[in-house]
């Protein structure tokens, strides 16, 4: 129980478990402390508080320790025990004989703060005697065990020594990572790096503060790097540990305050109950789950071992989280699942979902790394379509504590946009904070495509993130292929003034059904459009068609080659003067000038798929047709604007101006095929 930084530069430490008249308080230096258990001085470095404290106990030393050792624990006999930060140098502390042979509590009291049996000195005897089989290095902290190594005594007793069986060729079991896998450790020994006095020292590489890897250690010395002296405290040792198998020491350091050695002829698994895979809603096996507003922060809660119990049926708790994700490429490699889901839910329904593929490069997933790009298979209410992103990680931004955090674009409150974030701290946007109710975490979504989180942000009840095999694809019906007079595959179609813009719905994904009768609806969008390589290959079509018709006939067409290249194609280029083989009524030579061919088209003033050669002024632009958004500056476009977009308007004549040529259609329909009658 330490209270640190309490008083400056203080650190107190109340060994409470003690006999009461033994008190100890010690002062916190910069050098070793000479504090020993008996005399304790309390100095404030800054000179106004001088208080000197003194106990008068005598610690009565044991006689001889009994010839079974100590036992604890249900069948334990410890060897060696040392509690953090007391002044002691735990090197020597292992290697004393007879050092703190001290009166052993009845098993059920706290361990002592140091211990050292001698039966160390007579390891193959004393596991021949006992009978156990195992040899234990455990870090605790509060009692409850956070790091273990187990390793086998049982085998060739005789070659044991203090020191010896703390190696990786008897090792046979880490807790809560493991670490048999591990083909080569940069360190693994008692001594461990003399220099720096990191002891019981295991580590998998080293690169430098920010670099080093390794599951743990104990430190005799105030450590050169961060991730070590953070548990300094002033006084030796620091019990150093590593809470994630992936990361580095200097992102997951914790501290101990209790190191133990002993034999036990059983290991149980600890923490069995939280590494048990627990299904939810049959097919998913749940890994972490939040609600909104509950005091606690997401990511922290994800990426800490949590004491909350795994649910027993489908009412899910206010939060879990499964050990199994410490060690997520196991996990996957043992569940055989394939797909790894981070879900929003709302009402009962899921308003937000991002699909990862963990199959993908399975042995170097981590904790971290399957909430990327480069794992992303699909995502619901929309695509995420681009290719840019500003934050795509966990970790979010840091600075307003925006976790699990996609956003593409920076620019003030206002222009912030992504797709999902979840907040863990009061942000300084009003996007992100005008639900915030004191309490992270805050569950943010984005209902709008590639729109700013301000105008389209909303909030979730229950964040998920669990295994699946497959996930229930959200939108098949919108990819349904929908086909037409036998051969034409339908992909978009749009009817005049509708009110809704013609190359923004085409563009994005859409939540119009198909008819059953299969007639053209007013407006109809196939998300097929957002693969077109795939689409064109899986219809078996070699054309695409865009075609104006008014009254039921065709009254202008231009004909695409898709089957060329197709590995290219896209959203957009398909409709490209490159791909064109042939236009209805009338040829467009390639002679003729035009300065638009493009879905997107002349965007400020919202001409879409526009076949044009304009700019000469409203009387004497000329063209093939434009799908127009809004209300055009010219008369000829204008004229059929009936108060909402779009408008179909055509040239029916090849060498006319779109003053005297323009006809406005009644549908517009984009659709892929092998026959186009002439
Ligand atoms: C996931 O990745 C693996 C390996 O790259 C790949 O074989 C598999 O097709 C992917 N799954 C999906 C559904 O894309």
């Amino acid at each position: 129980h330490t209270i640190d930084n309490l008083y400056g530069n203080f650190a107190f430490s109340f060994a409470r478990e003690l006999p009461l008249h033994s008190v100890t308080i010690t002062g916190r230096t910069d050098s070793r402390s000479t504090a020993s258990p008996s005399t304790m001085a309390w100095r404030d470095l800054r000179g106004w508080l001088l208080v000197l404290l003194w106990a008068t106990a005598s610690v009565e030393a044991a006689d001889v320790a009994s010839p079974d050792g100590f036992a604890f624990e249900d069948g334990k006999t410890l060897l060696f025990t040392i509690r953090s930060n007391i002044g002691e140098d735990p090197q020597k502390a292992f290697v004393t004989r007879g050092n703190g042979n001290r009166p052993a509590p009845s098993p059920n009291e706290p361990l002592p703060a140091v211990y050292r049996s001698d039966l160390l000195d007579e390891l193959p005897d004393t596991v021949r005697r006992l009978d156990k089989t195992y040899m234990v290095a455990e870090m605790r902290v509060d009692r409850a065990v956070v790091m273990r190594v187990v390793f086998d005594v049982g085998d060739y007793p005789d070659s044991l020594d203090q020191f010896n069986w703390f190696s990786p060729s008897r090792l046979i079991g880490a807790w809560p990572y493991r670490l048999d896998d591990v083909a080569k450790f940069s360190a693994f020994s008692i001594e461990g790096d003399a220099n720096k006095e990191r002891r019981f020292f295991i580590a998998t590489s080293f690169d430098g503060c920010n670099g080093d890897r390794g599951f743990w250690l104990v430190s005799g010395a105030r450590d050169p790097c961060g991730w070590g002296h953070n548990g300094w405290k002033g006084l030796a040792p620091a019990l150093i540990y590593n809470r994630f198998k992936d990361r580095t020491l200097q992102q997951g350091a914790a501290y101990a305050d209790q190191f133990l050695v002993y034999l036990t002829d059983t290991v149980d698994e600890f923490r069995a109950e939280f590494r048990k895979p627990f299904f939810h809603a049959e097919r998913k096996q749940l890994l972490y789950t939040i609600k909104a507003n509950i005091h606690k922060s997401a990511l922290e809660t994800f990426r800490q071992q949590q004491n909350y119990r795994a649910p027993i049926d489908d009412d899910l708790p206010i939060l879990y989280r499964s050990d199994l994700l410490d060690d997520l490429s196991r996990t996957v490699k043992d569940s055989g699942m394939t797909q790894m889901v981070m879900e929003l839910v709302k009402d009962h329904s899921v308003v937000a979902q991002l699909v990862f593929n963990v199959t993908k490069d399975v042995d170097s997933l981590t904790l971290d790394n399957w909430f990327s790009l480069e794992r992303l298979e699909s995502s619901y209410p929309y695509l995420v379509d681009k290719t840019k992103f500003n934050y795509f990680s966990l970790d979010g931004d840091v600075g307003e504590q925006r976790r699990f955090y996609i956003s593409y674009n920076y620019g003030g409150c206002h222009v912030d946009a992504g797709f999902i974030a979840i907040s863990d701290a009061r942000d300084s946007c009003n996007w992100a904070n005008r639900n915030w109710r004191g309490s992270p975490p805050l569950l943010l979504y984005n209902r709008l495509q590639n729109k700013p989180f301000h105008a389209g942000v909303d909030t979730a009840e229950r964040m998920l993130v669990y295994l699946t095999h497959e996930v229930e694809d959200r939108r098949w019906k919108f990819r349904q292929p929908f086909i037409v007079d036998g051969d034409k595959q339908i992909l978009y179609t749009i009817t005049p003034n509708v009110g809704k813009e013609a190359v923004d719905t085409f563009k994005h994904q859409q939540d119009y059904p198909i008819p059953s009768d299969r007639s053209l609806p007013p407006i109809y969008r196939s998300d097929l459009l957002d693969q077109m390589d795939k689409t064109v290959r899986r219809s078996g079509r070699s054309k695409m068609v865009a075609e104006m018709r008014k009254n039921n006939a065709v009254v202008a067409r231009l004909v695409f080659d898709v089957a060329t290249d197709t590995d290219s194609l896209t959203l957009l280029n398909w409709f490209s003067r490159d791909r064109l083989v042939a236009a209805y009524p009338y040829q467009i030579s390639k002679k003729i000038h035009l300065n638009y061919f493009s879905v997107d088209g002349d965007t400020s003033i919202k001409r879409g798929f526009s076949v044009t050669d304009t700019g000469k002024g409203c009387d004497n632009d000329l063209g093939f047709w434009i799908v127009t958004d809004r209300k055009d500056p010219c008369n000829w476009g204008s004229q059929g604007w009936k108060g909402a977009a779009p408008v179909l308007l055509y040239n029916r004549f090849r060498t006319a101006p779109f003053r005297t040529g323009v006809d406005y259609a009644d549908r517009f329909v984009v659709y892929l095929t092998n026959h186009v009658d002439e």
